[in-house]
């Protein structure tokens, strides 16, 4: 829907006027009208459901005015629905509002009360469909902002209804953070106050002052102020583990009609909390599916221009930064096992994207880039729906990304335990043994706490991988420095004749372990969830023959190279393993630059130039920047390696 609506809205624009020529535009407008009573009815019902409990308790009447107002909106309602445009449904729905009225001058209990009026909403919306859902994933972070802006002067900051302006409000503003109440709270009705505004209270309507995506926006965050913590970890547990909730929230729009107590009647009120709590912090996940997220990307980056068009650049970058992270870097492990080239294009593309709004590019520029993305977002698309369930691409994809992110650290490793032999210290092989084990281990940990427990977003994990990638590079630098000094003539024989009496500090060890750990680890979480974005393509054992075949590939490697370095001598070894080091250092820097930029942490400068992922060469003037320092403190440090070297032989 909201794809169509983005691409084609000029289409729609040229119906319109092609409508109102051919003289229709008189029943559009009776449409506006008719949309804008079926929602005005809605919300009366909607009203009576939520409040009924404050005007009758036990059979008898607690408040009259309450009670007063309860029967006037029901039959009100009841008028309402008599006067639309006559329906097949129209008769049912009538009588089905005066058993509501019927039940209210009966005093009936509030469950029953609210089971007819949500009942007669629900049947309304059916009879006479207005829009209830969203265009896109409302933005949380954006609603909190409009919320401190506009409403917290009544509501309060924290939503406890106890605002500044809030004193002597009569009807008192209403307290988010209200269990009771916010349980009888779908997001629509909730939007649609803040966009009607109630009647005869300082409650005002929004219609006019926010934007329909900022209503969407700070109704959302209204509708989380009531949760704790503890329940939204509760509900993303329930979400990830039973199959039977998700598929009660296939869309957006059954995210916002559904009120806790709707869910609470079909699971139980502990459930009913805690998923509305996760499902209302993080609505994007109710469309995790590839189409659902690319939508997302598309409409952020929409979103984004028109922000850049009017000349607001902080909030363009915000959203452009989000159309990555939240819409597309969810289907990058997905695409990358399908076609690598393709995710590269898309991934440069929005980076170019936003390295122009940050340049302060023309109008013309920007737009003319974000047309490039829109473009390699429909080749995705197409690749995501064509290629499902290749059971060669799931091989391909899984062996693949396992030889790429293990030989990286596997080449670091086997570095570590060829020297430590070759120095005949085996002591300190379980040290290393210890780093990659407890690095597997740790992986694997993180994304169990990662899927199950806490939200680890696009942009946490661009930054793990960018810091660690960084750590990496700098040890390795020095180590790869200190190795060529070893190589060279001499050297290391009066080291090892050092190391041999020696005893093993505990500082050493533990750096061998960091080292270890850091190089491994850094890429199990990657491979980890390249591996789960493809198992949800189905084809299980081709995924299992992939990675098999990728281990085999692999220990034949780790063999090949242990057996090569333990014949090489020993000057030589060192002489190699400094110069892979070296090229790893050189790697890594560009990889943990370009991630911190991918986060949003860095500003992007692009360069014209090639992107060759496996050197981790991305045409971003920083990274690039940050690779040629690693380079001149490479060559400084041989040089200097050299003349010392030298000056040694002299002597
Ligand atoms: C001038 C004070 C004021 C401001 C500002 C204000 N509100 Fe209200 N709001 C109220 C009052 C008073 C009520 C309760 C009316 C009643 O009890 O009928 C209310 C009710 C509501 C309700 C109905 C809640 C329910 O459970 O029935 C929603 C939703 C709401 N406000 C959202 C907002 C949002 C979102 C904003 C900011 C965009 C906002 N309000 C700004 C005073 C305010």
């Amino acid at each position: 829907m909201l794809k169509i609506f983005t691409r084609s809205s000029s289409f729609i624009a040229g119906a319109l006027f092609a409508a109102l020529l051919l003289g229709i535009a008189p029943s559009q407008a009776q449409d506006a009208g008719l949309d804008a009573e079926v929602r005005q009815t809605w919300k009366l019902l909607d009203y009576i459901a939520v409040d009924y409990p404050e005007a009758v308790a036990d059979g008898a009447v607690i408040n009259e005015f309450e009670y007063a107002e309860m029967q006037e909106f029901a039959a009100t309602a009841q008028d309402s629905i008599a006067s639309l445009p006559a329906n097949e449904n129209q008769g049912a729905l009538v009588s089905q509002a005066q058993q509501l009225r019927s039940a209210i001058d009966a005093m009936s209990p509030p469950t029953e009360v609210a089971a007819l009026s949500r009942g007669v909403a629900e049947s309304l919306l059916t009879a006479y469909p207005v829009p209830v859902a969203p265009a896109a994933i409302p933005d949380l972070a954006r609603g909190a902002a409009v919320y401190a802006e506009q409403c917290s002067s009544c509501h309060g900051l924290e939503g406890h209804g106890n605002g500044p302006a809030a004193e002597g409000l009569d009807p008192a503003p209403i307290a988010f953070t209200d269990p009771a109440r916010a349980r009888e709270r779908s997001l629509f009705s909730l939007y649609e106050v803040v966009t009607q505004g109630l009647d005869e209270t300082s409650m005002l309507s929004y219609r006019d002052i926010l934007p329909e995506e900022d209503r969407w926006a700070v109704a959302l965050y209204a509708g989380t102020l009531s949760f704790t913590p503890e329940e939204r970890q509760q509900g993303e547990m329930l979400w990830q583990c039973e199959e039977a909730l998700r598929v009660q929230f296939p869309n957006i729009e059954s995210l916002v009609k559904t009120t806790e107590s709707d869910l609470a009647a079909q699971t139980s009120a502990d459930t009913a909390r805690a998923l509305m709590g996760y499902l209302r912090t993080n609505p994007s996940v109710v469309e995790q599916d590839t189409e659902g997220l690319l939508a997302v990307a598309r409409a952020r980056l929409a979103e984004s221009l028109e922000a850049y068009r009017a000349g607001d650049v902080s909030r363009a970058t915000t959203l452009a930064l989000s159309s990555y992270l939240d819409g597309f870097e969810p289907v990058e492990p997905t695409l990358r096992a399908r076609d690598n080239d393709l995710m590269i294009s898309v991934e440069t593309a929005m980076l170019e994207y936003r390295s122009r709004i940050g340049a302060g590019a023309p109008v013309d520029q920007v737009a003319a880039q974000k047309q490039a993305v829109d473009d390699l977002f429909a080749s995705a698309e197409t690749t995501l729906s064509v290629a499902e369930g290749d059971a060669t691409a799931a091989f391909l994809g899984a062996f693949t990304i396992l030889l790429r992110e293990g030989l990286e650290a596997l080449l670091v490793v086997v570095a570590m335990i060829g020297f430590l032999t070759k120095v005949e210290r085996r002591d300190v092989l379980p040290y290393v043994h210890a780093g990659w084990a407890g690095a597997l281990a740790a992986g694997v940990l993180t994304w169990v706490v990662a899927v199950y427990l806490i939200d680890i977003s696009g942009a946490d994990r661009e930054l793990t991988e960018g810091f660690s990638a960084i750590f990496a590079a700098v040890v390795l630098l020095g180590v790869g420095i200190w190795m060529h000094q070893k190589s060279l003539a001499g050297q290391w024989q009066a080291y090892i004749k050092d190391k041999l009496s020696a005893v093993l500090t505990r500082k050493s060890a533990f750096f061998i372990f960091a080292l270890a750990f850091v190089v491994v680890y850094r890429e199990v979480f990657e491979t980890i969830l390249f591996y789960v974005a493809l198992w949800t393509s189905g084809n299980g054992q081709a995924i299992l023959a992939g990675t098999a075949a990728a281990a085999v590939v692999l220990v034949i490697i780790t063999v090949v190279l242990l057996q090569t370095s333990r014949r090489l001598p020993i000057g030589q070894f060192f002489a190699a393993s400094s110069a892979l080091i070296a090229v790893l250092a050189f790697v890594l820097a560009g990889k943990g630059f370009a991630a911190l930029e991918e986060a949003g942490m860095l500003p992007v400068i692009t360069v014209d130039g090639p992107r060759i992922d496996w050197l981790g060469i991305y045409p971003s003037a920083l990274p690039l920047l940050a690779q040629l320092a690693v380079v001149v403190l490479l060559i400084v440090g041989f040089a200097i390696n050299m003349r010392s070297a030298r000056a040694a032989a002299a002597e």
